[in-house]
């Protein structure tokens, strides 16, 4: 974080903050790290603030938050580490990311907890809120030392990448976690249905000659989650949900008043399973992309709000991770530098609301992780993304931030541009923004 957070004047731009409501042409003043005003263009005289960054033309929102990312630290610091995950992270707009916990070892005692925090104290771009495992190693035998973590500062609960197969050892987990007032994120597949399946169960996976993995399998495990919600009232919040069916659970819940909560991942909203056709294994993903049908009602569904949340799902693999057969490589693709561009094509086609997209990259997850950030309110940190939302640009090698390069979307052409980040004040991402220097005032 190069520049000491001083006093600072973002003139000029679109500021939009769902949180309070706001959508007007104006100037953000930022005073020692904190939102000092929010104002129509020309009230605050800019000879209060020490920098005036040119904002016109660009939209001034809240600092983006990612509550599912892989930082891979410790232990697979060949596929990312805290400094460059968070570089990404920053780069994307993202001012705090969530970190899951499948490192190794894994994240599920307190002292780990401590490390990554530490680790992230000292290396990370951004803030960092580590996500304690449900279950001792990934194993879905024992709990893990929820209460221990939490105190260290975890703000949720997930074996992600690891489906909870026991129930009764997830329904623990739930009673813990609403104890400790902190959600649980479910990676809900069932693996047992799931098998050796590679991509999604259809005409295309036999075309292929892929062993299919079917929709039934998410379904069965997000059906089971809500049960346990019920039964425990514990908040539960499904992780890169991806089928129309799940997300007919996911509105009955809801409607019954259960605290369920959903996010979907970029690419789940963007690619379809035909994408797998040339076999690619930066198409290969757990869960796997789905049909057509299925990504529609994926795409309605964020913008009436029933899944609240995008999230990238930010999974960084090193070569001898993804350049091997489809049916060896490792699930997952990079997210956090695409994030912004792919996810706002769907505000340009006029399916999602602008002010929706905003909400469901700022509070929706602060307000699922009980982070006092994803907004712009007066005496907050100053927390601050700026965006051209037209600017148009490719993304390509040349652009990775992150130490894995697997995405599917390298050549892309992007339209969106981060301009800007701020995390307490500090602009810790910078690009092609006109800045203005006016000394020490
Ligand atoms: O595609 C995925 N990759 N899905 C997960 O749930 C885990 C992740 C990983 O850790 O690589
Ligand atoms: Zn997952």
């Amino acid at each position: 974080m190069a520049e000491h957070a001083s006093s600072v004047l973002i003139r000029g731009g679109r500021i939009i903050d769902p949180s309070q409501n706001k959508d007007f042409i104006g100037d953000l003043w930022l005073e020692d790290g904190k939102i000092a005003a929010l104002e129509r263009s020309g009230k605050i005289p800019s000879a209060r603030a020490k920098t005036v960054y040119d904002a016109k033309g660009c939209w001034v929102l809240p600092g983006l938050i990612d509550l599912h990312v892989h930082l891979r630290e410790p232990g697979l610091e060949y596929k990312e580490t805290i400094e460059t995950g968070t570089r990404a992270a920053t780069a994307g707009g993202f001012t705090s990311v969530a970190c899951m916990a499948n490192t190794m070892p894994v994240n599920d005692s307190p002292s780990i907890t401590a490390f990554i925090r530490e680790k992230a104290r000292t290396s990370a771009a951004c803030r960092v809120f580590p996500v304690g495992a449900v279950s001792k190693g990934l194993k879905g035998e024992e709990l893990a030392e929820i209460g221990g973590m939490v105190a260290e500062g975890a703000k949720a609960i997930s074996d992600d990448g690891m489906p909870v197969m026991n129930s009764y050892l997830m329904r623990k987990a739930m009673d813990y976690s609403k104890a400790f007032g902190v959600p649980i994120i479910s990676h809900a597949e069932d693996s047992n249905l799931v098998g050796q399946g590679v991509m999604n169960e259809s005409a295309l996976s036999a075309e292929l000659g892929l062993r299919g993995n079917p929709a039934a399998a998410e379904e069965i495990l997000v059906a089971r989650e809500i049960a346990l919600c019920r039964l425990t009232q514990a908040p539960v919040h499904i992780a890169h949900v991806s089928t129309a069916v799940a997300l007919e659970h996911i509105r009955r819940a809801k409607d019954a008043g259960l605290p369920v909560t959903a996010e979907a991942s970029p690419h789940h909203l963007i690619l379809t399973e035909e994408t797998v056709r040339d076999y690619h294994t930066n198409f290969k993903m757990a869960p796997p992309l789905r049909s057509e049908k299925d990504v529609r009602a994926l795409r309605e569904a964020v913008a009436e709000g029933l899944v609240e949340i995008i999230a990238t799902d930010h999974a960084p693999h090193g070569v001898t991770d993804k350049s091997v057969e489809f049916d060896q490589a490792a699930n997952g693709i990079i997210g956090l530098q695409t994030a912004v561009p792919l996810t706002l094509r769907l505000v340009h086609d006029h399916v999602v609301s602008l002010k929706r997209w905003i909400e469901a990259l700022t509070i929706a997850p602060a307000r699922l992780l009980n982070l006092p950030y994803g907004t712009l309110r007066k005496g907050r940190d100053a927390d601050v993304t700026i965006i051209n939302p037209s600017e148009n640009w490719i993304w390509d090698e040349s652009c990775v931030l992150s130490k894995s390069r697997n995405s599917p979307f390298l050549g892309w052409k992007m339209k969106g541009q981060i301009k800007a980040t701020f995390v307490s004040g500090r602009p810790v991402f910078l690009q092609g923004l006109k800045i203005t220097r006016l000394g020490d005032n």
